[in-house]
């Protein structure tokens, strides 16, 4: 009798949940749902062969010529920008003022959305991860070129996104750029709730990037179902700063639909299969002939 309850339970259990997909950290025996590594079953792209996020070898990773700075438009306006809980992370709507080309790009794209990646606290949490070390938390700029009107109808066009992605890392001190943002999410508890976050600045985000003309770049994918291979990926180099505080802030005020604590909202990286990362600046190029070198001095005994 129990074991037909619990078969009962179970076959109930993904019926319910089969057009769901979640994250690792959703997974319970009272929420079942697709985790990341059954996101192909629902979602065929996700088992694709150029899927993001990806781990980065700084030292592979091929230098690049075309890869030039960004041209940044819009990013200093004042805008009235709107803050969403999607149920699995919180999503900021940004106008199509906002437009970004330059930077290697094969056109203009305007600006969709943003949002975080994140762990608990200031434990592991960004996405994509340099030389396997994963930062606590990832921001993501989404762009889509300018003749399209949504995301969905970048769909066929294998260039047609450009997302814009920051690793953070824990400073001591607190950005305070970013106390807007983590406020924010303390009016957007619950799945559904949206909040105005008002005279908001891009640029305040990124003030503290000392150098944007430093990024990788590839060719990958969205990285929540549908998974879709249509993303110009760049991942810049230098990290911003985040306090321990502000990081327990930011992951401890939203909820999943299901009431528990959104946390780990972070797909884990997938196979390069071949793909190349590469970088605008020349260290992977130089840094290895100097190596070289330097271990030549130490073979002949002159170190
Ligand atoms: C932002 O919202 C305020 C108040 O609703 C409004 O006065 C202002 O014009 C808006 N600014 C923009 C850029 O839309
Ligand atoms: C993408 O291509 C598929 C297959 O050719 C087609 O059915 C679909 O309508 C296209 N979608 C868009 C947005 O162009
Ligand atoms: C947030 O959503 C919850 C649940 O749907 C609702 O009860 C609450 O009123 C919403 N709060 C705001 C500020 O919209
Ligand atoms: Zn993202």
């Amino acid at each position: 009798m129990r074991s037909t309850l619990l078969l009962l339970y179970l076959l109930l259990g993904s019926y319910l949940c089969l057009a769901q997909w979640c994250y690792q950290s959703q997974n319970s025996c009272d929420d079942r749902c697709r985790e990341p590594t059954e996101w192909y079953m629902e979602f065929p792209a996700c088992g694709g062969q150029s899927q993001s996020p990806i781990n980065i070898v700084s030292r592979r990773a091929q230098p690049n010529l075309s890869l030039t700075p960004f041209i940044f438009e819009g990013y200093t306006d004042v805008l009235n920008v709107t803050v969403s809980n999607v149920g699995y992370g919180a999503l900021f709507t940004l106008p199509s003022s906002v437009r970004i080309r330059g930077g290697g790009l094969p056109d203009t794209y305007k600006a969709v959305q943003f949002h975080m990646h994140w762990g608990l606290n200031a434990g592991p949490g960004s996405e994509h991860t340099v030389d396997g070390e994963q930062f606590p938390m990832e921001l993501h700029i989404v762009h889509i070129k300018e003749k399209y009107n949504n995301l969905n109808e970048t769909m066929n066009d294998s260039t047609g996104i450009a997302v814009l992605g920051f690793l953070y890392e824990i400073s001591p001190e607190e950005n305070q750029q970013f106390n807007k943002v983590i406020k924010s999410l303390g009016n957007i508890k619950h799945f559904g709730n949206t909040s105005e976050v008002p005279s908001f600045r891009l640029t305040e985000l990124l003030t503290s990037v000392e150098n944007l003309s430093s990024y990788y770049r590839y060719s990958g994918s969205l990285t929540t179902p549908t998974c879709v291979e249509n993303i110009i990926w760049t991942i810049f180099q230098k990290p911003l700063p985040i306090s321990n505080q502000q990081m327990a802030l930011l992951t401890q005020q939203m909820l999943f639909p299901t009431g528990t604590p959104m946390t780990d909202i972070f797909r884990p990286v997938q196979s390069l299969n071949g793909r190349i990362v590469y970088t605008s600046t020349g260290t992977g190029v130089f840094s290895r002939p100097l190596t070289l070198s330097l271990c030549l001095l130490c073979v002949f005994g002159l170190i």
